[in-house]
């Protein structure tokens, strides 16, 4: 664990789109609070997230949620070793939103502060999840913007071996639900109702490239296309049909490379994480398909989409600026912190794999 003291507390900052959210976290394992404000209702009307919406309520929100994260943890500011908040990607108004408050925070409270990268978040939410969980993993990060298998040989190493070439799952699914009237937010409420589809009624092709590459316009095409030929008969049993087809498409295609990949190097350690975690077909097959070769670790549906605690965790782990021993031994005359305090964060809403 890097030498990091298991007790240090970190303070998690996440708002890069449209969840607020704020948590404490000890040793980079343990929970204390993780408060998360989603925007979904404000949104809603609109059919999807509304950037300007989305940065004004995460400024509102996040002294309330602050709050409401030190006393659930039972913190004081002066007992924080650490401020993280995520600098990318995401979007900009909202990453800035985020890093600002970071900034005054770290600032008022001389800590030190650093910017995170919210995917190896999402890889990290897997080490909330399991205590003993340690590098080397292969992950699968499926998002709202990513559908990415990476290897991680280290803490804060990871390299990309596979990624889409045009949609991600997460994107796929909310434009899907979109087409068959299912309002935003779309995932979530195509999983629901494929729960009562039968996939194999309206059968829709699996996207298939070659090597660890994904595709997901085709299969999105092709059910516009179904839906199109159906013109104004579409019942409600055939939308749940279509949904639980395309949610099997997206679902095979997405472990078929993770399978690719497990077989191609094999590793004992594999987790895959991101919103469309949550999803329950895809938490059903990816347990099927690991059994027996590696060690999986999906975390909880609260820890798959975006939350802070994930942020203090990938911070825990990886942050050059959080006060190692000896400063903290007591009686040993603190030094300097390595920053000087609190540093500029770079925003970066186009941020890949990369620190
Ligand atoms: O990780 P996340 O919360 O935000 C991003 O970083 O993008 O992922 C959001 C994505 C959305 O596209 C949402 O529709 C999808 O995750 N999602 C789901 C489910 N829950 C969330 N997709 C399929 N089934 C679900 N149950
Ligand atoms: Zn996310």
């Amino acid at each position: 664990m890097r030498g990091v003291e298991s007790t240090s507390l970190t303070l998690g900052i996440e708002t890069s789109c449209d969840e607020t959210s704020v948590a404490v976290v000890e040793g980079g394992r343990k929970v204390l609070s993780n408060i998360i404000h989603s925007q979904v209702d404000l949104h809603q009307e609109f059919g999807g997230v509304v950037p300007e919406l989305a940065a004004r309520d995460h400024l509102e929100r996040l002294p309330g949620l602050l709050d409401m994260a030190l006393q659930k943890a039972d913190v004081k500011p002066a007992d924080l070793d650490l401020v993280a908040v995520t600098r990318g990607p995401g979007l900009v108004g909202c990453l800035l939103v985020g890093v600002g408050v970071g900034e005054g925070l770290a600032a008022a409270w001389s800590k030190p502060l650093t910017g995170v990268n919210h995917l190896w978040g999402h890889i990290y939410a897997a080490m909330l999840t399991r205590p003993d969980l340690e590098p080397p993993l292969l992950g699968l990060v499926v998002s709202g913007a990513h559908s990415d298998l990476v290897r991680m040989p280290e803490h804060g190493r990871f390299g990309v071996i596979g990624r889409t070439r045009d949609d991600a799952a997460g994107e796929a699914f909310d434009k899907a639900a979109r087409m068959l009237g299912l309002g935003f937010p779309g995932g979530p409420a195509l999983d629901h109702i494929a729960r009562t589809g039968d996939p194999n009624r309206r059968p829709l092709p699996k996207p298939s490239l070659p090597g660890l590459e994904y595709s997901f316009s085709g299969l999105k095409t092709a059910l516009l296309y179904r839906l199109r030929g159906m013109g104004e008969s579409v019942t409600d049993q055939d939308r749940a049909d279509l949904a639980a087809a395309f949610e099997r498409s997206v679902v095979e295609s997405l472990l078929e490379k993770l399978d690719l990949a497990l077989e191609q190097q094999p590793v004992r350690e594999v987790v895959v994480a991101g919103g469309v975690a949550a999803n329950t077909l895809l938490r059903q097959r990816a347990a099927e398909i690991v059994a027996g070769r590696a060690r999986l670790t999906m975390p909880p549906l609260e820890l798959c989409t975006d939350n802070a605690a994930m942020i203090a965790a990938a911070a825990h782990f990886t942050s050059p600026s959080l006060p190692r021993p000896p400063w903290k031994v007591a009686g040993v005359a603190q030094r300097p912190r390595p920053d000087g305090g609190a540093r500029p964060i770079a925003v970066d809403p186009s941020l890949g794999w990369e620190p």
